[in-house]
């Protein structure tokens, strides 16, 4: 086909070369959107590397917190905050500040609704704000957990059908002027897990066309030292998937097996130890409570909704929710039964749970099955209290009301039994098992003391 020099100026190919000379330089303007648990550690990431970071979220508070240099998640320092916003840093609520960024990072929460289903409302609501302020040669990724599919069939089509400028997204055609580049990239990060810098975990990337993989794969290039860039948004979407299905699953057949273990009187801690001794072909996962955050529980179903589609059951996904979301009430009736074996009913009992998060040293209470368990302790009769150190009150959740105050550790002796539900690091779990009358370890973090008063399950 015969193009003009203008077209020709104005080409898929040099937006594309402009914004990796825009990135090679770090003058490219990165906007981040959702500033929660990945967009602001992402956001801050950017800035430390040099980038003009600005971060986007509804959430007023957040905003507020940030502009006041504090941080609202335990694990990033206010020195962090302070340190980017030197650097130019600033989080916004207004959506107009889009069209002035080249790269548009989309870090949203994917939700389930309470059937279970994908809730794609905080994807379509963002997709929605950004689409009348896109403008030609910008990359929009999405890093929110997600179907494949979600970004060409939800996210593209929105951008196309809401943008002023009649902007269609790059499809391989190089002469094409009037294109924005999308691209999907899953965040992989491991909260509480401190062995692994975040630039050191391996970013896989996947355009819609090879122009958005190679503008999003020297976008990340520019954060992480090593990028995977794939064939597609879909086999990107697919890779987080898979990743956390096979924790999901790995998670409830050891979970399964200690329900096992503990009927047969084996301990489940010291078979995964002696297991795991294997070089080869073998990785441990361990027992606890049930599920919890924002991925585990929840991502696995997002596929088996997609599934359906395809007639396809996925069973292995529903076989693992299906022993996962039954854990927390097994909990219970262990700590029935152990109070049971002491003469107690729960019905009436003072319970103290330990730890609440959904996972030890993080401060993120979201489908924690601590929650889960209180709930059912209180519908039984027993009056429960908590201990966390990363949460001085539990009020109002998605899915709960509890409305407690942390109670302190000096009385533990007052209560009926004490139940380690997440093992924090900073507690003294031997003065834990010294001052209770009865401690249930759904965690083992009480190994290697000996004492009648622990029951392990
Ligand atoms: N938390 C994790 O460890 C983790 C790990 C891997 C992947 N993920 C995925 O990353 C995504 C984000 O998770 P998160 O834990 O950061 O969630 P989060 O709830 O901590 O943060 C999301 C942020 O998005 C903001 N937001 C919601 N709607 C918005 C809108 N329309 N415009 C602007 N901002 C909006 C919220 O106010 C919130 O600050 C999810 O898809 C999750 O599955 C999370």
């Amino acid at each position: 086909m015969h193009t003009t020099i203008t077209d020709q100026l104005s080409s898929a190919t040099l937006l594309n070369e402009r914004m990796l000379a825009k990135l090679n330089s770090r003058t490219a303007n990165i906007g981040v959107i959702g500033l929660g648990y990945v967009g602001l550690p992402l956001a801050l990431l950017f800035a430390e590397e040099g980038f003009p970071v600005t971060g986007f979220d509804i959430d007023r508070n957040k905003i507020d917190t940030l502009a006041s240099l504090h941080s609202y998640i335990c694990r990033i320092p206010e020195t962090e905050i302070a340190l980017a916003n030197a650097r130019g840093f600033r989080a916004i609520s207004d959506f107009m500040g889009i069209s002035k960024m080249d790269a548009i990072v989309i870090c949203v929460p994917t939700p389930l609704t309470e059937y279970r289903e994908p809730d794609l409302s905080y994807v379509t609501d963002t997709v929605k704000s950004i689409a009348p302020h896109l403008r030609a040669g910008q990359l929009v990724v999405l890093e929110s957990t997600t179907y494949p599919g979600t970004t060409e069939e939800v996210v593209v089509p929105l951008l196309e059908k809401g943008n002023l400028a009649n902007l269609r997204v790059s499809r391989n055609a190089s002469e094409d002027s009037n294109i924005f580049f999308v691209a999907f990239s899953p965040e992989r990060e491991d909260p509480g897990n401190n062995t692994v810098a975040r630039s050191e975990i391996p970013k896989i990337v996947g355009g819609v066309d090879h122009h958005a993989s190679e503008i999003a794969t020297a976008l990340y290039g520019a954060i992480f030292r090593r990028t995977v860039p794939v064939s597609s948004t879909t086999v990107a979407e697919m890779s987080k998937l898979l990743e956390n299905i096979y924790r999901c699953v790995n998670i409830a057949l050891v979970n399964e097996l200690k329900l096992l273990c503990l009927r047969m009187g084996i301990d489940i801690w010291e078979v995964i130890a002696a297991a795991a001794t294997k070089p080869f072909g073998f990785q441990p996962f361990y027992p606890g409570p049930g599920l919890g955050g924002h991925c585990i529980p929840i991502d696995p179903f997002y596929l088996a909704w997609k599934a359906k589609e395809f007639d396809f059951a996925t069973r292995f996904i529903e076989l693992a929710g299906e022993i996962n979301m039954a854990m927390p009430y097994h909990i219970v009736e262990f700590i029935a039964e152990a109070l049971n074996v002491r003469s107690k009913a729960l019905n009436g009992s003072k319970v103290m749970v330990l730890g609440v998060s959904y996972k030890k040293d993080i401060d993120d209470l979201r489908e924690s099955p601590a929650i889960t368990i209180i709930e059912a302790l209180q519908r039984s009769g027993a009056a429960v209290v908590y201990n966390d150190p990363y949460f001085p009150k539990i009020g109002k959740g998605r899915k709960y009301d509890l409305q407690m105050q942390c109670m302190p550790l000096d009385q533990i002796g007052q209560y009926d039994c004490v139940v380690i539900l997440t093992d924090h690091s900073s507690y003294d779990y031997q003065m834990i098992v010294d001052e209770a009358q009865l401690v249930i370890d759904t965690r083992n973090a009480t190994s290697g003391i000996v004492s009648t008063k622990v029951v392990r399950c």
